[in-house]
């Protein structure tokens, strides 16, 4: 086991971990960020987007240790005295999901979006969002919301 230190959401989190665990496992096992999902686990889904360094990356492919000392971003740390944040509003008002499994990596993924273009396209919103699958929704409405959100700003 090495020890290693994330800041995880602004908090300095210090945890054990084994040479093989993934940021995704620790995450959601060692340090309660249980909004970080587990899908296919091999990089294709995107449900465990979370941010490090301030980039969007899967955690499922990123081993613990590789994060040790770094920044990690997860939506855990977007609401504040447990209010969503307005962005997590928008998703919420316009039911834009269904289940919610592909939320977290899909809101990840938008962030990361507005902070680098606030007032994409849709054909840009699309791209940003290509690697977060969703089973449930057909896209249209995430898409719209993340639109009309960042026309709103
Ligand atoms: Fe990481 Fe699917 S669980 S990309
Ligand atoms: Fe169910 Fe996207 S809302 S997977």
């Amino acid at each position: 086991m090495k020890k290693i230190v994330i800041k995880l959401n602004g908090e300095t989190r210090y945890t054990h971990v084994e040479p093989n665990d993934t940021l995704l496992d620790i995450l959601r096992d060692n340090l309660g960020a249980t909004s970080v999902k587990s899908g296919c686990e091999r990089g294709d889904c995107g449900a465990c987007a979370v941010l490090l360094q301030g980039e969007s990356v899967r955690s499922c492919l990123i081993f613990a240790v590789e994060a040790d000392g770094q920044a990690v971003e997860t939506i855990e740390g977007m609401s504040k005295d447990r209010k969503m944040s307005d962005l997590q509003t928008a998703f919420h008002e316009k039911n834009a999901f269904q289940c919610g499994f592909c939320a977290p990596g899909t809101i990840i993924s938008t962030v990361e979006l507005l902070k680098e273009n606030p007032q994409p396209e849709k054909a840009e919103i699309q791209e940003a969002i290509a690697g977060n699958l969703c089973r449930c929704t057909g896209y249209s409405t995430i898409i719209d919301t993340v639109k009309e959100f960042s026309e709103k700003k």
